[in-house]
């Protein structure tokens, strides 16, 4: 009953629609899409009538049509803790499979114990997201790879050092030139590390599959779930492909926020790169994707528990008190877009094997990097991606 009320809101707005009028948009769509050199896979999925809503389904891996082999130097590259200055800390240090692509701290901890001033955000679907980092410094993939590397308080390292000691590595050195005609280049090495960041894409959420399919995999109450996100208007922000990932909002208030990690410096979001008055406190939305496996939360770690976060934003962002039948409707909701695949350390499922493990975590290809990955896991420290970053064209 629940189900068809809302595929029935959802294909309203369809329904008005004739199809070949539909068509046509969506033709306009892509082609706007195309005309901006966005890829097609933001456009991808609108056959189904959910799809029309505000969220998308995400598209299978394959969407993205990968190098095998770029992949493979990329998921060394990820391992890679040789990248950072002492050797202790590579990407998977603070974005690890088993911990749903993050670390599990409230800031993020980089070379030296060097603590951040973030959350680190999760990797897995981060390729959907129309800009990378909380406050939409880095372009792509390609650009945020290279981000860390140099970031005193992650991977502390000189990007032209790394680029000369990948040269002089016979072993990488020799695996660059077999994939890219110019060898070991900053794009390269980002491109790498980028591909293989790509295929940690899930889309095997029950959410998905009921977005996708229509069949009944979702229980009441978390419809009724949906049912409360859409009305209460959580989907206004978090929409797209990840419930989020795709514009910037203001964090509606402070108040919670006043508990700084670092004393007497607040985030400021866009602010720190625009310098306008009204990008302060203005974060990249961030994706509800696995969310159960990515506490704590916010942009600087300071909610623990998903009831709590969801609470807070109903106060602060959506404008009201939100009923504990609500707030309890809506985390159950959110726990249907748990990837059915990721395996490792569950939010609110605990411990469900360590699956995840094996794509992200495992057979780091070269020496040095996984090991050392392994001891930083136990001392873990942090960072915050680089005020030095320059300012791109557009936010
Ligand atoms: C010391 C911990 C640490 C290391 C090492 C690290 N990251 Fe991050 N990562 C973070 C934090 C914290 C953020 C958020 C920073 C910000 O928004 O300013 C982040 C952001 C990201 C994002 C953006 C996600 C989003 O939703 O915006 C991606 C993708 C990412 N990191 C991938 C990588 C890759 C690839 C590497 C290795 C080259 C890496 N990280 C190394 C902690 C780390
Ligand atoms: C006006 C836009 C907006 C609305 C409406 C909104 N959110 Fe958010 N949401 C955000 C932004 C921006 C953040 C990040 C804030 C920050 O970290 O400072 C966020 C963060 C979150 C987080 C934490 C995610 C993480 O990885 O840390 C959750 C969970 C969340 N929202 C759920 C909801 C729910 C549920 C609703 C509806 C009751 C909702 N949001 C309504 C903009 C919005």
């Amino acid at each position: 009953m629940m189900r068809l009320r809302i595929v029935a809101a959802l294909s309203l707005g369809v329904l008005a629609l004739n199809s070949q009028a539909d068509e046509t948009a969506e033709q306009a769509y892509r082609d706007f899409l195309q005309a901006r050199g966005e890829p097609a896979w933001i456009g991808a999925g609108a056959e189904h009538p959910a799809a029309n809503s505000v969220i998308r389904p995400t598209p299978a891996l394959a969407t993205f049509d990968l190098d095998p082999d770029k992949q493979a130097l990329g998921f060394d590259l990820y391992h890679e803790a040789r990248l950072s200055r002492d050797g202790t800390v590579s990407c998977a240090s603070c974005h690890m499979g088993m911990m749903g692509g993050t670390d599990r701290q409230t800031v993020s901890r980089g070379i030296g114990g060097a603590i951040g001033s973030r959350n680190a955000p999760t990797v897995f679907n981060s390729a959907f997201n129309f800009r990378q980092f909380w406050d939409g410094r880095a372009l792509d993939l390609d650009e945020q790879a290279l981000g860390p590397i140099s970031n005193p308080v992650e991977m502390g390292h000189d990007l032209d050092a790394v680029l000369q000691w990948l040269a002089a590595d016979p072993y990488y050195a020799g695996r660059f030139a077999t994939i890219y005609p110019d060898g070991v280049t900053a794009a390269n090495l980002g491109n790498a590390i980028a591909t293989h960041v790509r295929t940690m894409t899930r889309n095997d959420s029950r959410f998905n599959r009921y977005l996708t399919s229509g069949e009944p995999v979702l229980s009441e109450q978390e419809l009724r779930g949906w049912q409360r996100f859409n009305d209460l208007g959580c989907a206004a922000c978090h929409n797209g492909i990840n419930l989020g990932g795709n514009s910037y909002q203001k964090l509606a208030s402070a108040r919670v926020f006043d508990d700084q990690l670092v004393p007497g410096v607040r985030d400021e979001g866009l602010f720190g790169r625009t310098g306008r008055e009204q990008d302060r406190q203005v974060f990249k939305v961030p994706s509800l994707q696995n969310i159960t496996r990515t506490a704590p939360y916010f942009h600087d770690g300071s909610v623990r528990s998903l009831e709590e976060a969801v609470r807070l934003m109903g106060r602060l962002n959506a404008g009201r008190e939100l009923s504990d039948a609500d707030v309890g409707d809506l985390v159950v909701f959110l726990g249907s877009l748990d990837s059915q695949s990721m395996g490792g350390m569950g939010g609110m499922g605990g411990m469900e094997g360590m699956g995840g493990m094996q794509h992200d975590m495992s057979g780091a290809g070269s020496p040095g990097g996984m090991h050392q990955h392994m001891q930083h896991m136990q001392q873990m420290m942090q960072m915050n991606h680089g005020q030095h970053h320059g300012n791109q064209e557009g936010f």
